[in-house]
Formats: structure tokens, sequence, C-alpha cells
């Protein structure tokens, strides 16, 4: 009998079993189809505690009970349908748990239902790609503390390890693991957009090579702004393709690609009134790019005239290292307000210092910030966007002068740069005693008698306007 099953054998579910079975813990694994685990037996499996199945009853035979199902497969109506093939084959006290980009309120219906039938679920948010779920992925698991209790042994000893201990803990009740998950892919879209804007700025303001910039994103790579996004970007940019030896990274066409999760994490910060600009700006940054002919068609339509003042490039350079980390903290900082925010409205009970520390290692947004977050978080739990404390207003202040610098560059340049000119209009209203609101509360009141407070007497007001 084994510990655990794997069903579904894409390249995660299979490095995942795999990553179980180094760990010591006995799998079976089982896809809907059967190619996909002929060859999973036939070029990966290496004497493993691995058994292969071809037929959803044996594969759910084989395992020790409470029987536990990780389901490696696509979000969405796969899910349903595999747990309507589950349910007339588990005992009470079984586990499912899925380990997919699911909808966090898809996570919670199907608990609740599942419940119902007296089995259990959790929804895992699992973070690292390919190599990270087979030597060490994220592991972001929700549900309720009885479900975890049942596989928390295999989770941590899979997951990465860092000096804080492994990147699984527990995060919170229903959906909150998959809502954790959604965030880090939000924030991963941040981080992703606001390394593209630096590197659209060396490339078109200072003119650098993709070598030259793989040269900066290295030594960055060595400093405060070390994360897995900034290593990866440098040895892109050396990549060279194998047929014209060019950088392949000129050779790929500016249209990125989506699945949902960065979109879902700007529909959470709406719905639950939380300003995350930045994160909802680089879902419109994939959005635009994905509009290549009419950006080509209007491109020869409107000319553009960057200024030629000079620019000192190791000046600039030096203030492109800095508005990344500005922005990057801005954008931590609206995922975090985000996730302290659902943690109270759907009763989640988040640790978001616990998030931070499994965000350390193993994920795509691992980052040396980190560090720096998590103190900040410890140093006052009720401080919910990071703003009210003087270490996170001194790293902002001091980072200011080239945000500002930086954002004027991209636009003296066309340059757009999405994600740092919201990074700062962020700051500039959350530091903004006066805003322009009052003419918008007038307006509504004008058109609609929407009424307005007032800033010198108590109550509700209405004015005839005309
Ligand atoms: C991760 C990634 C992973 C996946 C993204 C890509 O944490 O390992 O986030 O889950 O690569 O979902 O998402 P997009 O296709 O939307 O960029």
């Amino acid at each position: 009998m084994k510990d655990i099953g794997i069903l579904g054998l894409g390249v995660m579910g299979r490095n995942l079993a795999l990553n179980i079975a180094h760990r010591g813990f006995g799998v079976s694994v089982y896809n809907y189809t059967p190619n996909e685990t002929e060859e999973f037996v036939a070029k990966h499996m290496q004497g493993e505690d691995i058994s292969a199945f071809y037929d959803v009853e044996s594969f759910v035979k084989s395992l020790k009970s409470p029987r536990k199902i990780f389901l490696m497969i696509m979000a969405g109506k796969p899910v349903d349908n595999m747990i309507e093939v589950l349910i007339p084959l588990l005992d009470k006290g079984d586990l499912i748990i899925d380990g997919g980009n699911t909808y966090y309120f898809d996570t919670d219906r199907r608990m609740t239902y599942l419940e119902d039938k007296g089995l259990l679920y959790l929804g895992v948010g699992v973070s690292g790609g390919e190599s990270g779920a087979l030597n060490g992925p994220s592991l972001m698991p929700g549900g309720s503390r009885e479900a975890y209790a049942l596989v928390e042994d295999i989770l941590t000893s899979m997951a990465a390890k860092t000096e804080a201990g492994p990147c699984c803990t527990y995060v919170g009740n229903g959906s909150a693991g998959h809502f954790v998950k959604m965030l880090h892919n939000g924030i991963e879209y941040g981080m992703m957009q606001s390394m593209s804007e630096v590197y659209d700025i060396m490339r078109n303001v200072l003119k650098l090579s993709a070598d030259e910039i793989g040269d900066v994103f290295e030594k960055w790579n060595e400093g405060d702004l070390n994360s897995y996004l900034m290593e990866i970007s440098y040895k892109i940019m050396r990549k060279k393709d194998d047929e014209t030896g060019k950088p392949l990274v000129d050779l790929i066409l500016d249209k990125a690609g989506q699945k949902g999760t960065g979109k879902w994490t700007a529909e959470a910060s709406l719905d639950l009134g939380v300003p995350a600009p930045s994160l909802s700006v680089a879902v419109y940054g994939r959005v635009m790019s994905f509009f290549k002919d009419e950006r080509q068609r209007l491109s020869e339509l409107v000319k553009k005239e960057p200024t030629d003042a000079a620019i000192d490039k190791d000046i600039l350079i030096n203030d492109l290292e800095n508005s990344l980390l500005f922005s990057n903290f801005v954008m931590y900082s609206q995922g975090i307000w985000l996730m302290n925010e659902a943690s109270k409205v759907y009763g989640f009970d988040i640790d978001t210092a616990e998030v931070l520390k499994i965000w350390k290692g193993g994920c795509i947004i691992r980052a040396r910030m980190l560090d720096l977050l998590i103190d900040i978080v410890k140093e006052d739990r009720s401080n919910i966007n990071l703003l009210g404390s003087e270490k996170a207003l001194s790293f902002l202040r001091d980072r200011l002068p080239s945000m500002r610098r930086v954002t004027m560059a991209a636009r003296d340049h066309y340059v757009p740069a999405l994600v740092h000119n919201t990074a700062l209009d962020y700051i500039f209203s959350m530091i903004e005693a006066d805003l322009p609101a009052n003419l918008t509360q007038a307006q509504r009141d004008f058109f609609g008698a929407h009424t307005y407070s007032r800033v010198d007497k108590e109550g509700i007001f209405h004015t005839k306007w005309e």
C-alpha cells in the first residue's frame, strides 16, 4: 500500500511524484490517458517506490487508508470531473488535494461539497515550476487543519528548504492556500512586468545590448535585488539563438500569455476594495502586448520626439536598481494588504509572516527582499499594508528620487512603464492628505444627488448646483 497517489502525469505531476518518492514515501500514479503513464514508467522512473496504474479504481485501492490523492490536473472543469470519478471509490475521511492554480471560489465550493460526503479536501498552491516540483517547491496548503495533518509530513519533506525551515506551512482555512497562491502569481506578474520595464529603458534609452543588460542584471542579483526572476533574467539575456547566433530574447515575439491568476488578483483587489493598482496594471501590460498589429500600425502614425538631453548611464542604471526595489516593495505591500483583508473577510486566518517565509524558497517570487518584509510584518501585525512602519517608509523615501528620475526618463523617451508609474502614483496617493476626490464627490452630487460629506461640519449634504 502506498502513502499517497498522484493523479495527473503532466510535467508538474510527474516531478512531484518523483520528489515525494525521493523523500522515502511510497507513491502511486495514475493519468487519465495511458500515454503519459507509459512515458513516465519508461523514461522517468528509476527504481523509486512508485507504482503506476492504468485504471483509476486500482490506483485508489493501492493507497493506505485514509487515502490521500494529489490532483495535478488542469484547473477548472477537469477537477470537478475527476472529483466525480473519485467520490464513489473513496471512503469517509479520505483526502483529495488540488495542487493546481485553481480559482479560490471553486476550492470553497468543492470543499463544502466534499465535506457533506465526509471527504476531506485541501487546496494547495504549488509554486516553482518544473524544477521546483522535482527538487522542492513552495507549498501553500489551505483547508481544515485535520486535512492538513494527514499530509503535513509528506508536504513539508517534499518542499524546498531555507534557513527558515521548509517552504510549506498551513496557510489557513477554506481556500486560503489557493488565494495565497493566486496572490503569489499576482506579485509574480508585477515583478516580471517591472523587470521588463527596466529592460525596456536600458535597451531603448541607454541602447544597451542584451549581453550588456545581462551583466547589469547579474550584478543586481548579487545585491538587494537578488531573486529567482533576476537570476533567470540575466541567463535569458545571454542565451543565443542556435540558428542565428543572435540573443534569443530579441527574437521572441512581444505578446505575453496568461492563464488567469493575475486577472483574479486584480479582481480580488476590486472585490475587497483594497488598492493593488501595480498588480492590476501588470495584467493590462500583458493584455496590451497582445495587440501587436494595432501597436505596430499606431507606432507609424505618432511621431515620437524623445528629449536629447544627455543621460549619464551609470546614474540611470543606479536609479533603475532603486526604482525596481521601490516598485517591488510596493507590489509586495499591495499583495500583503490584499492578503490581510481577504484573511479577515473570508475568515482565512492567515499568518502573513509565515506566508512570506514559505515564499523565501522554491517559488517564483523568492527574493532577498522577503527578509525585510518579514521584519516589517513582525514589528507590528496591525500594520496591514506595511506603510505604517518607519522601516518601510525610509526604504521608500530613500528610493523616491530615483523613482522620480526613472519615470521621467521613461516618459521623456516614450517608454511605457506601467508598473513603475502606478507604484509611484500609489505612494503619492497614500502619502497625500488631500486627494481631489472632493471634486469627484461634487460631480456625483451634481448629476446624481449622491450627496457628500464636508470637511468643516458633520452630516450628509446635497446641493442644488444650478
Ligand atoms: C509558479 C508559477 C506557475 C505558472 C504560472 C504562469 O508559481 O510556479 O506561477 O504557477 O507558471 O501559472 O502563469 P501565467 O501563464 O498566467 O503567466
